[in-house]
C-alpha cells in the first residue's frame, strides 16, 4: 500500500540517510516532526518558567548567576528547535499560535511547581538529567536539522544536569533542615520526572510509526528505565531515598524494577488540570501580548529601511 516514493524513502531512512528540508517527504512524517519539534521547543520555553522564579531568589550571588545562565540556555534551545519546525513550512506565528490556544503540547512536568530553592537543585538533576536520557539518543534522529539541534543541546542539558545535581548535593550534605527540603524536592519530583517519557509502551500512539521513521530512537519505556537505573545509584551516593517502596534491583535484566507513575494524574496533567497549567500558559500568553509592540516595531523599522534607496 506504499507509494513508490514512499518506499524509496523508507529505503533511504533505512539505510540511515538524513532527511534534509527541501528533500522529498511523506505528509505524515513532516506532520509527525512538526508536532514532535513543536511540542520539544515549546518545553524548553515554558520551561524557563519553573526556575525563572527563583532567580531573584537564589541564596548567592554565585548561584544566582549560574541560574541564570541556565534559563538562558532553554531560551536558547527553544530558539534552534522553533527554526528546526520552521524549516518544515509552519511559521513560528502559527506554533506560538497553537501553543497559545491550547492545540499544541508542551512537556507535562512544567506544570508542577517549584516550592524551594532545593526545587532549582531537583530539576536540574532530575528533568534536565530526564531530558538528556530522551535527547542524546535524538541526536541520530532521521531529520537532518533536528539532530544537529540536539547536539549542541545535549552538551549544554549536561552541563545543567550537573549544576543541579552539585545542589542537591550541598544541600543533602547540609543541616537537617536543607537535607529535608532536598528530599522533599526528590519525593515531590520524582514521579512527574518519570512520566516526561510519555505513556507506557503499549499506550503510546506514535512510537511504532515514529521509529520506523527514525524520529524516534527508543521507546518511552526504554528511556524511562534507562533513567531510573541512572539515577537511583546518584540519590543514594548523596544519601537521598527514591520515594518507591517498590523498587529494587533486578538481577536478572540487570535494571531496576519501579513502580509506574499515576497515570491518571499524567492525562489530567495533560488535560490542563495540573497543578500550574493555567498559570504557565497564561505567562506564556501575557508575555506574547505584552511584546506585541516590539514585534510590530521591528517589522516597521525592516520595512523603512527595505523601502530606502541606497546611496
Ligand atoms: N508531556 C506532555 N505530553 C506528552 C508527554 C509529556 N511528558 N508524553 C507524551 N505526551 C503526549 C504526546 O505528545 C502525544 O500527544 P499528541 O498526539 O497530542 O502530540 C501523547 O501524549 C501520546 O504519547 P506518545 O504517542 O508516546 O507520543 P510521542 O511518540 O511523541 O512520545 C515523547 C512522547 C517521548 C515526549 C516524544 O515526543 C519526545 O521524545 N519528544 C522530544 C523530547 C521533548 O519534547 N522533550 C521535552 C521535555 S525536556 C526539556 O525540554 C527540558
Amino acid at each position: 500500500e506504499m507509494t513508490p516514493e514512499e518506499i524509496a524513502f523508507q529505503t533511504r531512512i533505512d539505510r540511515g540517510e538524513k532527511i534534509e528540508p527541501k528533500e522529498w517527504m511523506p505528509e505524515g512524517y513532516r506532520k509527525m516532526l512538526v508536532r514532535q519539534i513543536g511540542q520539544h521547543a515549546h518545553s524548553e520555553i515554558v520551561g524557563q518558567l519553573p526556575e525563572g522564579n527563583w532567580i531573584t531568589r537564589a541564596p548567592t550571588l554565585e548561584r544566582k548567576a549560574i541560574l541564570l545562565a541556565k534559563v538562558q540556555d532553554e531560551a536558547g534551545h527553544g530558539l534552534y528547535l522553533y527554526c528546526a519546525v520552521e524549516t518544515l513550512g509552519i511559521s513560528r506565528d502559527e506554533l506560538m499560535e497553537r501553543l497559545h490556544s491550547g492545540d499544541m503540547k508542551y512537556s507535562s512536568i512544567f506544570n508542577y511547581p517549584t516550592l524551594t530553592w532545593a526545587d532549582m537543585g531537583a530539576v536540574g538533576w532530575l528533568v534536565d538529567g530526564a531530558a538528556i536520557i530522551n535527547q542524546v539518543p535524538l541526536q541520530r534522529t532521521s531529520f537532518g536539522p533536528y539532530g544537529r539541534a540536539m547536539i549542541r543541546i545535549c552538551k549544554e542539558e549536561s552541563f545543567h544536569q550537573r549544576q543541579g545535581y552539585a545542589i542537591m548535593m550541598k544541600m543533602a550534605a547540609g543541616t537537617p533542615e536543607q537535607k529535608r527540603m532536598a528530599q522533599d524536592a526528590l519525593n515531590r519530583l520524582w514521579y512527574p520526572t518519570l512520566m516526561m517519557f510519555g505513556p507506557s509502551d503499549k499506550d503510546s500512539v506514535h512510537s511504532a510509526q515514529s521509529m520506523a521513521w527514525k524520529i524516534k530512537m527508543n521507546t518511552n519505556d526504554e528511556l524511562r528505565q534507562k533513567f531510573v537505573d541512572q539515577t537511583v545509584p546518584q540519590a543514594e551516593l548523596i544519601g537521598l531515598t527514591v520515594p518507591d517502596p517498590n523498587l529494587k534491583w533486578n538481577e536478572e535484566k540487570g535494571g531496576y524494577d519501579f513502580s509506574e507513575p499515576d497515570w491518571n494524574e499524567f492525562y489530567d496533567v495533560l488535560a490542563g488540570n495540573g497543578p500550574c497549567n493555567k498559570d504557565r500558559l497564561g505567562a506564556r500568553v501575557k508575555a506574547w501580548e505584552d511584546g506585541a509592540w516590539f514585534r510590530e516595531a521591528l517589522v516597521a523599522h525592516a520595512d523603512k529601511k527595505a523601502a530606502r534607496p541606497y546611496a
